[in-house]
C-alpha cells in the first residue's frame, strides 16, 4: 500500500527521500512523488510508474532543500496518472500533503469546499480534498505562531474526516517543519541527531536511525530538525516512548540474492528456529508462551478457538486448525478476517481469538481484532512486526521474530506462523490430555525442522528444472489432504501472485467432485503427498489424474517416492517428518516452484503487479 517518507535535517532531503521510497517499494505502488521546500518555494516531482522514473525526473531537475515529504501511491481514488500522484496542494499552493488511507467522506468535504469558493481541484483524489481543507482552515486561524497554526489547522481538518489516514505535510513558509498524523494507517517517527524522519514503515529510515516512536491512532506530530512534539486529536499531550528498532539496514537488503523472495525462502532455517527460540520447555515437554498473558487455568478454560487472518496468514490458520484440534482437542474455526468482522459468529465467554498477521497492519485483520475485542473476547496476535497496530491492540500474543519480510509474496512468515501454531497446540495439549511422551515427540519434530529445511532448500535446482519444463503451462492445480490441504491453497496462491498464472488449491479428494473436469495433458497437477497416514488415499487421486493424462508433480517423502516414480511426471522428495509439522517443509518446494517459474516467465518477483505487501485498506 502507499508509503510515506519525510525528512527534516541538515542534509539534502532529495537523496534521503528517494532512498526511503526505494525501501518502501515492496509495499506495492503505482506512482511516486516528492515535495521539497527550497527557500519559500515547494519543488515537486511526481509521476505514474516506478521509483526509477521519479529518480530520472529528479536527476533531470534536482529539487533542492533540507526538508520535505515523499510518497508511493497505490491507487484507491482516481486512476494511475501523474496528476493523481502525491503530493497534493491546498488552494494557496503553499501546503503540500501526502496521504495513506481512504477519506470516506471526501465527496461531502469537497462539496463543502466548493460552496466556500476559491477551490479548484487538479486531481480525482481524496487526498487533495484534505490538503484544501487544511489550507482553508489555516487561512481562517489567527495567531503569530505559524507552526502551532498549521498543527491546529491539521487537527481541525482531521476532526472532520471519516476514514483512515497516515499523512505528512509541509508549508512553504514554515521553515524546517513537518506535520504528521495517523489514524488506521501506520506512521513512525525516526529520531536522529539534528535530523528527524517520518515514515510509514521503519525500513525506510533504518539506515539513518534505529530510534523510533510508533505513533498511535489520533496522534499528531510536529517535527522539527532538533525536536518533536506529539499531541492527540483532542489536543492533549501524547504518550510515547522511543523504541530501538531490532534490525538494521543490512537486514532489509537483498544480500547476494537476486530477489528478496529467494533470500527470504533461504532464511527459513533461521526464521523457524527463531520462532521456537526460548519457547520449548524440555522438562515439562510443553511450550512457554508468556506473551499470551494467560495463566494455565485460563488456558484450560478455553473451549473454542477462532483463528483469523487474510491470504497466507489465513492458510497458516487453516494448518493451525488441524494442529490445535489434533494436539489439544479444542474446537478451532478459521475465519476470513474480512468476513468475521461483519458477521455474527456465535461466540461464548470461553472463546479465544487469534489474529494472525505478518505486517500487523492488515486493515481487515485489524478490523476483526477490534470487533472481537469490542465484543469482549480475549484476542491475541501472532505478528512479525513488533510495533504494529495489531500487536499493540491485542491482549497479548506471540511474536514471530522472522525479521523483515520484504518480498510481496509471503514465505518465511507462513512457516513461522505454522511453527507458532504448533507451539500453541502443544501448550494447550499439555494442559489437557497430551502425555509427556507425546509432548516430547512434538518438541523433537519441531527441533528437527531447521536442519530438514536446509535439506529441502538443496532441492532448489531440481525445482528450477521442473519450473522450466512447465514454463509454457497456463496454470496449475494443487492438491493435498489434512495438514497439507492448506499447503495446496498456499502453493496455488504463491503461483497466482508472482507468475499471474491460473492456479487452484483443493483437498485431493475433491478432485472427483468436479475439478477433474479441468484435467488435461497440458495442465500440471501438483500433489502434496508425503508418506503419511493418508498417502494411499492421495495415491488413488494421483492415479485418477494420471488416467486422464494430466501431468503430475508429486511432493513426497520416505516410501512415497518408490510408489510415485512410475506414476508422477516429476517427483520432489523431502525428508520424512511428523504430520503435525509437515506443512513447514512441504510449503517450501511450492514457494521455490512459484519463484523459479516467475523468474522463467520474466515476472517482477518482488513487486508483482497490483499487489501490496501491507494491505491497509479494506
Ligand atoms: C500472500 C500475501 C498476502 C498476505 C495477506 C495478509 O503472499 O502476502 O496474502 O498474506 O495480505 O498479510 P499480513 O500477514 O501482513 O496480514
Amino acid at each position: 500500500m502507499c508509503g510515506i517518507v519525510g525528512y527534516v535535517g541538515r542534509s539534502e532531503a532529495a537523496p534521503i527521500l528517494l532512498d526511503g521510497l526505494r525501501r518502501l517499494e515492496y509495499r506495492g505502488y503505482d506512482s511516486a512523488g516528492v515535495a521539497i521546500v527550497n527557500g519559500t518555494c515547494i519543488e515537486t516531482r511526481k509521476c505514474a510508474g516506478r521509483i526509477a522514473d521519479l529518480a530520472r525526473l529528479m536527476t533531470r531537475h534536482p529539487p533542492v532543500g533540507h526538508y520535505g515529504i515523499s510518497h508511493t501511491r497505490w491507487a484507491t481514488h482516481g486512476k494511475v496518472t501523474d496528476e493523481n500522484a502525491h503530493p497534493h496542494f491546498d488552494a494557496s499552493g503553499r501546503i503540500a500533503l501526502v496521504h495513506n488511507g481512504v477519506i470516506e467522506n471526501y465527496s461531502a468535504l469537497r462539496e463543502q469546499l466548493e460552496r466556500e469558493g476559491g477551490h479548484t481541484f487538479n486531481s480525482d483524489t481524496d487526498t487533495e480534498v484534505l490538503a484544501h481543507l487544511i489550507g482553508s482552515i489555516y487561512q481562517q486561524l489567527n495567531g503569530a505562531d505559524s507552526k502551532a497554526r498549521l498543527v491546529n489547522a491539521t487537527r481541525a481538518a482531521l476532526k472532520q474526516v471519516i476514514g483512515t489516514y497516515g499523512i505528512a505535510l509541509v508549508h512553504s513558509e514554515i521553515k524546517d517543519f513537518i506535520v504528521g498524523a495517523r489514524r488506521g494507517s501506520p506512521l513512525v517517527l525516526g529520531v536522529g541527531r539534528d535530523e528527524n524522519f517520518l515514515a510509514s514503515d521503519v525500513s525506510a529510515i533504518v539506515a539513518h536511525t534505529r530510534d523510533a516512536v510508533y505513533l498511535n491512532d489520533f496522534d499528531i506530530v510536529a517535527v522539527s530538525r532538533d525536536s518533536f512534539d506529539i499531541s492527540s486529536l483532542a489536543g492533549e499531550a501524547g504518550n510515547y516512548q522511543i523504541s530501538k528498532v531490532e534490525f538494521g539496514a543490512e537486514d532489509v537488503s537483498k544480500g547476494d540474492f537476486p530477489h528478496y523472495m529467494l533470500k527470504e525462502i533461504f532464511e527459513q532455517p533461521n526464521s523457524v528456529r527463531d520462532a521456537m527460540r526460548g519457547r520449548l520447555d524440555y522438562d515439562e515437554c510443553t511450550a512457554k508462551l508468556g506473551g499470551l498473558n494467560m495463566a494455565p487455568a485460563d488456558l484450560r478454560d478455553v473451549n473454542r478457538i477462532i483463528l483469523t487472518g487474510c491470504g497466507t496468514a489465513l492458510h497458516a490458520a487453516l494448518v493451525g486448525e488441524y494442529l490445535i484440534e489434533q494436539l489439544a482437542n479444542v474446537p478451532v474455526e478459521v475465519e476470513y478476517a474480512s468476513e468475521f468482522r461483519h458477521r455474527n459468529t456465535p461466540m461464548s465467554g470461553d472463546t479465544l481469538v487469534f489474529a494472525i498477521s505478518q505486517s500487523g497492519e492488515t486493515a481487515d485483520t485489524l478490523g476483526a481484532l477490534r470487533e472481537s475485542r469490542r465484543k469482549g473476547f480475549r484476542t491475541l496476535g501472532i505478528c512479525n512486526n513488533v510495533a504494529s497496530t495489531i500487536a499493540r491492540e491485542s491482549d497479548g500474543g506471540v511474536y514471530m521474530h522472522a525479521g523483515p519480510e520484504i518480498g510481496v509474496a509471503a514465505t518465511k512468515s507462513f512457516t513461522s506462523q505454522v511453527t507458532i501454531l504448533a507451539l500453541i497446540g502443544l501448550l494447550l495439549g499439555r494442559i489437557r490430555h497430551l502425555s509427556t511422551s507425546q509432548g516430547s515427540r512434538v518438541i523433537e519434530a519441531l527441533e528437527a525442522l531447521p536442519e530438514q529445511i536446509e535439506q529441502v532448500l538443496k532441492l532448489s535446482d531440481h525445482v528450477r528444472a521442473i519450473a522450466k519444463k512447465y514454463a509454457s503451462a497456463d496454470g496449475m492445480l494443487f492438491f493435498g489432504r489434512q495438514f497439507n490441504f492448506p499447503v495446496a491453497l498456499e502453493g496455488a496462491l504463491k503461483l497466482k501472485e508472482i507468475t499471474y498464472l491460473f492456479a487452484e488449491g483443493h483437498p485431493s479428494a475433491e478432485l472427483k467432485h468436479g475439478i477433474i473436469a479441468l484435467v488435461r495433458p497440458d495442465l500440471p497437477s501438483v500433489f502434496i503427498a508425503p508418506d503419511d497416514a493418508v498417502f494411499s488415499k492421495n495415491l488413488n487421486n494421483i492415479e485418477q489424474v494420471k488416467a486422464r493424462k494430466g501431468p503430475i508433480i508429486a511432493l513426497t517423502s520416505g516410501n512415497g517416492s518408490a510408489h510415485l516414480k512410475n506414476i508422477a511426471s516429476d517427483v520432489i522428495e523431502i525428508p520424512c517428518v511428523s504430520d503435525v509439522v509437515a506443512p513447514v517443509l512441504t510449503a517450501i518446494p511450492l514457494q521455490l516452484l512459484a519463484y523459479h517459474l516467475a523468474v522463467e516467465l520474466g515476472r517482477d518477483v518482488d513487486k508483482p503487479r497490483n499487489l501490496a505487501k501491507s494491505v491497509t485498506v479494506e
